[in-house]
This record gives C-alpha cells, sequence and structure tokens, in this order.
C-alpha cells in the first residue's frame, strides 16, 4: 500500500473516506441525521457507509490506540469485501487525530490485508492507496506528521510481511527457504546475515536441534541477522522458534492438532520481521536475530522418547515426547546465541506450549522469565501496541517436575498441569548464569495464528511479537541507558 501526504482532499470515485467516530455530535448534524437515520450508534467495530459523500464511519467506543487500530481494520476489512475502491482517504483536522495517527494507519494497513497465495483467481483486491489530507490548521505540525507515518506503515508493513510467510505452507517455506527470506532481507536492509547449515550446526555441536531435525527431507538452518548502527545504546538479543511444520514427531500429534502447525514457525518469523523493521526504522539499538529453522517429521530415522541428546551447553536432556521439540531447538539455539553475541537483553518468541493457550486464551501471549526489568519492559512495551502479554510466573515446585532419572534433565514435565512455566523452565536451564536476570521467554502460541478475524487481525497469521518488541525497542531507545 503506498501513501501520500497532501493538503487537498481529493473526491474521485475511486476513493472513500474512512472517519472514525467516537460520539455524533463529533460530526456535522446533516451527517448526524443521516447516521442516526441509519441507526448508528458508534460502537466499536460497527460500521455505517453513507455512499453520498463516499464516507465510512467506524465506531470506537474509547479513544485509546487500541479501539482506535481495531476500528480502522475492521472498516478497511469491510472495504475490501465490497471490491468498490482501490484509495482510502483520512483527515486529519485537530491535535486529537495527530495522538490516535499512528493507530490509525496501523489499522488501515493491518486491514488491508489478505493472503491469496493459494486462491487460483485472486477474488480480493488490496487498497492501493492511502491518502491523509492534513488541515491547513495542522500544516505546522507536517514534520510530525510525516514521522508519525513513516514510523506506522513501517510497523505494519512488517507485520504484514510475517503474516505471510507464516501463513504459506510447509512445501513451500522450509528452512531453506526462510533461510532465503533471512538473505533477502539482509540484502534489502543493509544487515548482516550468516546461515549455519548441518555441518557447521554439527561443528557447533547443536545435536538437540540437529535430532529434531533428522528426520525431514528439509535440512536445518541456523539464521543469523544483525543489525549494528553506529554507537548504539543498548545490545538485544532475539531467539525465535521457527518449526516449520510441526507433526509432532514420533509422538504424532493428532490430525486435529497437525493442523495449523505451520504456524509453528511464527517465533522464527516475528524475529525476521522484527530485524527489517528496525533497521527501516534506524533505531539506534543494536539488534541480533537468531532462528532455529527446523522441521519435525516422522521416519526411519526419527530421533525418539527415551533418546538422550546433548544440548550445546553440555547439558544432558532425556526426550520423552518428541512433540516438545521447540525447547529442544532453542536450547541449542539460545546456547549459540549467547556464545556469538554479549548483550543487555535477550527475548525469546516461540509457539511453544497449547498449556499456554489454555491458560491465557488465544489472544495473549504468556512472558516468562527470573527478572522484572525485562519483563516491565514488555508489559509496558504491550500497552497500545495492540498486542497482550501476561506473566506467567516460575517457582522452585515446577522446576522439579523435570527432573530425569537417567539426564540432567526431561523435556517434558512429570505433571500435566502448568505445561507453559515448565516449558519456560527448560528453556532457562539453556541460559547462562550471567544472563539469567537478562532473558525473558515469550509463548505466542495463542496470538500467533487464529482461526478467525479478531480486531486488526486477520484469520490465520497475525505477525505477534513485530508490534511488541518494535515498541520495546522504540521505548528503549527514547530513555536514555
Ligand atoms: N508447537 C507446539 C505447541 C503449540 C500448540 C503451538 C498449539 C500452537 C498451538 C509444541 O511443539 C508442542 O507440541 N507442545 C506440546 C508440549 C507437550 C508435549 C509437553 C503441547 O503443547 O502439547
Ligand atoms: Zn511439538
Ligand atoms: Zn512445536
Amino acid at each position: 500500500m503506498n501513501y501520500e501526504i497532501t493538503k487537498e482532499s481529493t473526491s474521485n470515485n475511486n476513493t472513500f473516506t474512512l472517519i472514525l467516530l467516537h460520539e455524533k455530535d463529533e460530526t456535522k448534524p446533516q451527517e448526524k441525521t443521516l447516521l442516526d437515520a441509519m441507526g448508528f450508534k458508534c460502537e466499536q467495530d460497527t460500521l455505517s457507509f453513507i455512499p453520498t459523500s463516499r464516507t465510512l464511519y467506524s465506531g470506537i467506543t474509547t479513544k485509546d490506540d487500541d479501539s482506535i487500530r481495531s476500528s480502522a481494520a475492521v472498516a478497511t476489512r469491510h472495504m475490501l469485501s465490497k471490491k468498490l475502491y482501490t484509495d482510502i482517504q483520512i483527515l486529519l483536522n485537530n491535535q486529537s487525530s495527530i495522538d490516535t495517527l499512528r493507530a490509525t494507519i496501523e489499522g488501515v494497513v493491518l486491514g488491508n490485508y489478505a493472503f491469496t497465495r493459494y486462491k487460483s483467481n485472486q477474488k480480493i483486491q488490496l487498497l492501493k492507496n492511502l491518502v491523509i489530507v492534513v488541515d491547513s490548521s495542522l500544516w505546522d505540525s507536517m514534520d510530525e506528521i510525516k514521522e508519525i507515518v513513516k514510523k506506522a506503515m513501517i510497523v505494519a508493513k512488517s507485520t504484514n510481511f510475517v503474516r505471510d510467510i507464516v501463513n504459506t505452507t510447509p512445501d513451500d517455506c522450509y528452512p531453506k527457504v526462510m533461510a532465503n527470506i533471512a538473505k533477502e532481507i539482509a540484502k534489502k536492509y543493509n544487515l548482516t546475515c550468516s546461515i549455519l547449515k548441518p555441518k557447521e550446526l554439527k561443528k557447533q555441536k547443536m545435536e538437540t536441534l540437529l535430532a529434531v531435525a533428522r528426520a525431514s527431507r528439509h535440512a536445518p538452518r541456523v539464521i543469523h541477522l544483525a543489525y549494528t548502527p553506529q554507537n548504539p545504546l543498548y545490545t538485544i538479543t532475539l531467539v525465535g522458534k521457527g518449526l516449520t511444520y510441526d507433526s509432532g514427531g514420533l509422538s504424532l500429534k493428532p490430525s486435529d492438532y497437525m493442523t495449523t502447525m505451520k504456524s509453528d514457525k511464527s517465533g522464527g518469523c516475528a524475529v525476521l520481521g522484527i530485524m527489517k523493521a528496525v533497521s527501516e526504522l534506524e533505531i539506534p539499538i543494536e539488534v541480533h536475530g537468531f532462528v532455529g529453522a527446523v522441521e519435525n517429521m516422522i521416519g526411519g530415522d526419527a530421533y525418539k522418547p527415551d533418546d538422550v541428546l546433548v544440548a550445546k551447553n553440555g547439558k544432558t536432556i532425556e526426550v520423552k515426547n518428541t512433540d516438545a521439540e521447540g525447547r529442544l531447538v532453542l536450547a541449542d539455539v539460545l546456547g549459540y546465541a549467547q556464545q556469538k553475541v554479549k548483550c543487555d537483553y535477550i527475548f525469546d518468541f516461540a509457539t511453544l506450549t497449547g498449556a499456554c493457550v489454555v491458560a491465557l486464551g488465544e489472544y495473549t501471549s504468556g512472558i516468562m522469565g527470573y527478572a522484572d526489568t525485562p519483563k516491565n519492559l514488555l508489559k509496558e512495551a504491550a500497552k497500545n501496541s495492540g498486542e497482550m502479554v501476561a506473566e506467567l510466573p516460575f517457582n522452585r515446585h515446577l522446576k522439579k517436575l523435570l527432573k530425569s532419572e537417567i539426564a540432567d534433565i526431561c523435556n517434558i514435565s512429570s505433571s500435566r498441569y502448568g505445561g507453559a512455566i515448565t516449558a519456560g523452565l527448560f528453556l532457562s536451564e539453556f541460559i547462562n548464569e550471567e544472563n539469567k536476570d537478562k532473558w525473558t521467554h515469550i509463548d505466542i502460541a495463542g496470538p500467533a495464528f487464529v482461526e478467525h478475524n479478531w480486531g486488526e487481525n486477520p484469520y490465520g497469521a497475525s505477525g505477534a511479537g513485530v508490534r511488541l518488541m518494535v515498541s520495546l525497542l522504540e521505548r528503549l531507545a527514547s530513555s536514555s541507558k
């Protein structure tokens, strides 16, 4: 979607105007009468279209970023399905419309999304242009407006970019393809990129990752992207679970749990999207993104329940369930990332457990870790970002449930309860002592892929993690060290 910031509104037939309305008194008396006649009540995400002026009204119950973003997205998505217009126009005419500009633009761009790769006739035509009309009273704020629009476009487009990769099927997106996407991002956005293939992974002693990958015809990759601005304020490491398919392995998933497991690469894809966004935004923070791209399959060569694996950090792991594969992949990638980069904070993104979805529902990510500082950064960043997080607390009793009789640790807990937390505690075993307080695990199993529309998110991949982490990095950048 292209955008244009102008001083004059257009009234061509291909353009409709979007107005987000909190109260009908905020509009002209004539329009108010029409809206009254149509029974429009300004309720959140409800719409009313006035054809004569080609104006779409979308309700907002509260004037906060989350309501605005959602309302703009619902309105945009609705217009896509009508297939009548190619351009959307929004009007800025007071300070409040500047304050909510970022959320409005994000909503429009996030709503202007459809995954049509596998449709033989691509019925949905996306809107082509966004026209932002600035009233003369705000011309003094033009620079600020330009900056806000640019940021919103980058964040929303990066989110859509992640949605596209996650929605792609496992036969079209396997580890090598993810590595190629990383290389393309690196080239386009001036990042450094290194890709580890099986030979190097073996050299790096990433045996648990290799075990998970063994039964797949698609060899694994570990991706390392780095964004290194001059004089960075902080250094941040991001690690993503990139299971391009999770069949469960020999502990095979039942068929109705296996569908949607193309989305098990969401953490890795989020890391790719964040890397793209930070470099476009030129955030003064050094960011390293690591992705473990692996496919978990069955076959004569598959790793098994009863195997004991040795992780990169030397710890031995008794495999009791091959479907708890994400933590095995992350154990090695976390080890590699810590060896490669000394940083201020480490965040990992993973669709790690169904238990996290049971605990928090489909729309909220679980955050886990020992120290309050990085968890608080995430909680603050989530506010107004459009993403939701909630803490799942570690405790020593749950940690004991990972004990193994024959190895250092088991890959699953001995209890059926608290599975999201025990998975987080398992990962903590692969965080070096000096990094324990720098690390937070983010379980995105709920929001990464949802099989219906919700707010600004469409059916399927949401791009979870991108808006959250960009918000965190922007906040860090604007606070001095
Ligand atoms: N990828 C799944 C977790 C998942 C479930 C993500 C649902 C998104 C939606 C993960 O690899 C897995 O299978 N975890 C198991 C762990 C269990 C074997 C301890 C689970 O959640 O059932
Ligand atoms: Zn699994
Ligand atoms: Zn998985």
